[in-house]
């Protein structure tokens, strides 16, 4: 995979962290379709899951392994010996294989949850990363909890596993702590400090307790991270992880202010959005940017008369760009006559005089207060009624 300073990796986690999320978890036959979807999407890494967890996500994940062709598929895995090898053993069919692993470096991690010094997480980590070596050489280390670390300790494990042989690191705000300027910050200082640094690519993975995960990666890309963890539709623990639409569609339409893009097909967007809402359950909420139903609609007059005569005036991408069919106006009481009359054309609907259309956009406008949205069907029965219309 490129090491261009303008290009950023997508590693995607919806098979992995997505189904973490409670009540999202996927056969092995949803997975390699999902997994399908993303490798046509140009996901450059796709975390297939945590074989080590169950005998279902081994299989899966060595499915995804076996069928996935033009991505990194990758296997998460604790710096435990039985996870790595259990991910190695895995992820054996690959193309292109990644194994994963992590251990906590915060000081309440390594207190209550490990039980264990940091000069010991410290050693278990390079033993981690030497030991996933031999199984393949495209590794990835997390120092889970980074986000809460102590930078310098930080510093420290990171040099170390770089040495050891990992070539990707990657810094999780595994609870959604950060704010993005303080992120931003971190990764900066880190990629400063470590004096390896050059010999790794930076990620970040990035929860949305506080709703910052995408503000908190994207800071961090300006910081330099070149890779970034996210998931279809933020799916994830809690209150879900970065979502993978929203990073590359900041990325591609503010490439001045980014200086860098992603490989990403943007037209599977949607497509690939659907899938993981059928397959999940989870439904996307309508004001969801990019993916949302209503993330390309125009409802109000002043909105609709500028989008008529150029669509620039309200929107910064384009709807068939995401994978949408197009934009679309909505007619409801906010909607002007402009946007009346093109609908009721388009509909082959024309009217003989001036007047006729203001007698009926009055009517419209009686039946929009009384309705959330006005269908066509709505629109053909109130010039009908009324005789109005040739
Ligand atoms: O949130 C997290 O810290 C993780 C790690 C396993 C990367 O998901
Ligand atoms: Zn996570």
């Amino acid at each position: 995979m490129s090491r261009d300073k303008d290009r950023l990796i997508i590693f995607d986690t919806t098979l992995r962290d997505g189904e973490q999320s409670p009540g999202a978890s996927m056969t092995k036959e949803e997975k390699v379709r999902i997994a399908k979807a993303l490798e046509r999407m140009r996901v450059d890494v796709i975390e297939a899951g945590f074989p080590a967890a169950s005998k279902g996500d081994f299989e899966s994940v060595e499915a995804v392994a076996r069928q996935v062709k033009d991505s990194v598929v990758c296997g998460l895995a604790r710096a435990r010996e039985d996870d790595i090898s259990r991910a190695g053993e895995a992820l054996k069919p690959a193309n292109a294989g990644r194994i994963h692993t992590f251990i906590a470096t915060s000081p309440i991690h390594m207190k209550m949850k490990l039980q264990l010094e940091p000069d010991e997480v410290l050693e278990q980590a390079v033993w981690a990363v030497k030991y996933a070596r031999q199984f393949c050489d495209n590794v990835e280390f997390s120092p889970e909890d980074a986000g809460r670390s102590e930078p310098d300790f930080l510093c420290r494990v990171l040099e170390a596993v770089i040495d050891a042989g990992a070539s990707t690191v990657n810094i999780p705000d595994t609870v959604g702590y950060n704010v993005p300027d303080q992120f931003g910050d971190l990764i900066r200082y880190l990629r400063e400090r470590v004096p390896n640094a050059d010999k790794a690519v930076f990620s970040v993975h990035c929860h949305n307790d506080l709703g910052l995960a995408v503000a908190n990666s994207l800071a961090a890309v300006r910081a330099g991270a070149r890779q970034v963890e996210c998931t279809v539709n933020g799916l994830g623990e809690r209150a879900g992880n970065a979502s993978l639409e929203e990073i590359v569609m900041a990325v591609r339409t503010r490439q001045d202010f980014f200086d860098c893009d992603t490989h990403i097909n943007a037209q599977e967007i949607v497509p690939t959005s659907r899938l993981v809402a059928n397959i999940t359950g989870f439904s996307v909420q309508p004001n969801k940017a990019i993916v949302g139903a209503n993330a390309f609609a125009h409802e109000s007059g002043i909105h609709q008369d500028g989008v008529l005569k150029s669509r620039e005036t309200y929107e910064i991408m384009r709807a068939e760009d995401v994978g949408w069919k197009t934009n679309r106006m909505v007619l409801g009481k906010h909607s002007g006559r402009n946007a009346f009359r093109t609908r009721l054309q388009e509909l082959g609907t024309v009217f003989e005089s001036e007047e006729q259309l203001n007698e009926a956009f009055v009517r419209f406008k009686e039946l929009a207060d009384k309705k959330h949205e006005i269908f066509d069907d709505d629109l053909q029965a109130l010039v009908t009624e009324a005789n109005l219309a040739l």
